[in-house]
């Protein structure tokens, strides 16, 4: 069925904070939910791509090559080894350099077009998630032009909200200039451990100034999730019953909630 899929970008210019992982499992999340969903990977380090088993030999057509216009989404699109779940995979070619050269008027907008073009209703996805890159450059403020919502990983750790204020001013300013609708869908804490006074501190605080906009899922600790990357699969795959696919099954359902009341509002 023909339908414009809900497009979120996965943000937050600190790095190592759960991004990556987000991406790929909040995807199988949403996919083993029976949503259909297509990751971009929008760094060129290209973690996703590896994360799902794309290998470099397999990545022929990538990000670089839709926003320079060379191919089409369809054509771009592959399969994992997950039901209903696509990537569009990533290489070092996709330096933010080279989008530098693209004019000025035009370059914010590479992502946008393709993702928000005529043609991508029928490819029939409920869901896009776009991996960003640690940085607010060319890349990220592409993502944020083409999103409809952003989820920013916060990891849970000292210094967590320092850098929120620097995105959340990219994001008004994206707002003013050239994507009106776009919201925070959410912030999630990742890495997160109950038992570390530091995490409790950076959730209170988290909940005292953000408020509602913060998930009530919380992402643990769970050295699952940091295995199962080197095994090319997402952690619902690679062990279903730990601690970290619960996590981002229930941040999926609390996605799709969400969703479903924007939808009546
Ligand atoms: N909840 C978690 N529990 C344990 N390890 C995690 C968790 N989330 C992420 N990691 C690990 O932390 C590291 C950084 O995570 P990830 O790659 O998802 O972050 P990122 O924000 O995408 O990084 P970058 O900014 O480099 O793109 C990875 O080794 C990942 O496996
Ligand atoms: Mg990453």
């Amino acid at each position: 069925m023909a339908h414009d899929p809900k497009i979120i970008a996965i943000a937050n210019q600190k790095g190592g904070v759960g991004k990556t992982t987000t991406t790929i499992n909040l995807g199988a999340a949403l996919a083993e939910k029976k949503k259909r969903v297509l990751l971009i990977d929008l760094d060129p380090q290209g973690n996703a791509s590896t994360g799902l088993g794309v290998d470099h030999d397999m990545r022929d057509a990538t990000t670089y090559d839709l926003l320079a216009g060379d191919v089409t989404l369809a054509e771009a699109i592959q399969k994992t080894t997950v039901d209903r779940l696509s990537i569009v995979p990533a290489t070092t070619d996709l330096s933010s350099a080279d989008l530098e050269l693209v004019d000025n008027t035009k370059r914010s907008f590479l992502l946008r077009d393709v993702l928000r073009g005529a043609d991508t209703a029928a490819l029939g996805f409920d869901y896009i998630l776009i991996d960003c890159p640690p940085s607010l450059n060319i890349l990220t403020v592409n993502a944020m032009v083409a999103a409809h919502s952003i989820i920013v990983p916060l990891q849970s750790e000292f210094f967590a909200l320092e850098g929120l204020s620097q995105l959340i001013l990219t994001v008004r300013d994206v707002r003013q200039t050239a994507n009106p609708d776009l919201r925070i869908e959410g912030i999630a804490l990742t890495m997160y451990d109950s038992r570390n006074n530091l995490s409790l501190q950076v959730e209170d605080d988290a909940r005292e100034n953000m408020g509602e906009m913060v998930f009530k899922t919380v992402i643990p600790r769970n050295v699952r999730l940091s295995e199962a990357p080197s095994f090319a699969v997402p952690v619902l795959t690679y062990d279903s019953g730990s601690k970290g696919s619960a996590a981002y099954r229930a941040l999926a359902s609390e996605l799709i909630e969400k969703t479903k009341k924007k939808k009546a509002a």
